[in-house]
């Protein structure tokens, strides 16, 4: 059984493989959580996201830690909600898929995602939890040693997630019995 685990917390305080950043296709810091984790981190991180020459939305890129708890940062760009006819669903799809296959191939076994696009670049929460889960959901069906938390940051971003996971559960679980 795939899963998901849903916390309230700050990502830059988790001791996993890899924690993801929501990120700018600069790739050279901003607020939010990326200004979160390039704090916690140190400046040799920004060195390191220098060398990247960027980042196209929906891609990711990965770094080193430095001196965060997590041995890597898997940096990506997210869409900028525009309505929802731009296919921003399909980009942020795409940045939990490209980050999940990125940390496979650096032998990754646990990930945090922050709630990605829902904060400076507006995407609605509900429809962006739906988006993020199936996203996470279809890569663990081949993956399932991964471990996957979602780290929200407040009560309305924690209780969305938790809410479409509910949801997807008793979809699968109807398909799967
Ligand atoms: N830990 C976990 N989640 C956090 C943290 C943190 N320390 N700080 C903020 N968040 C949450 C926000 O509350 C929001 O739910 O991360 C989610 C994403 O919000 P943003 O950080 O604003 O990211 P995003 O909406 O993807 O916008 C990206 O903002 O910071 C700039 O450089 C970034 O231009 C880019 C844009």
């Amino acid at each position: 059984m795939v899963k998901v685990s849903i916390v309230r917390g700050d990502i830059t305080t988790m001791a996993v493989d890899a924690i993801v950043n929501a990120a700018n296709s600069s790739l050279l810091g901003g607020s939010g959580v990326d200004g979160a984790i390039h704090r916690a981190a140190g400046s040799r991180l920004l060195d390191e996201c220098r060398t990247l020459g960027g980042c196209p939305t929906g891609e990711a890129r990965i770094t080193a830690g430095y001196d965060l708890p997590a041995r890597h940062v898997i940096h990506t760009v997210g869409p900028i909600w525009r309505g929802g006819g731009e296919g921003e669903a399909a980009l942020l799809a795409s940045c939990y898929r490209n980050s999940l296959l990125l940390a496979l191939e650096h032998g990754c076994k646990s990930i945090a995602f922050p709630s990605i696009s829902t904060g400076v670049f507006g995407y609605p929460v509900a429809k962006a939890a739906h988006v993020a889960l199936r996203a996470i959901v279809d890569v663990l069906y081949d993956h399932p040693e991964l471990d996957v938390t979602m780290v929200c940051f407040d009560e309305k971003t924690l209780g969305a997630y938790r809410f479409d996971w509910n949801m997807w559960y008793a979809e699968y679980k109807e398909h799967h019995d």
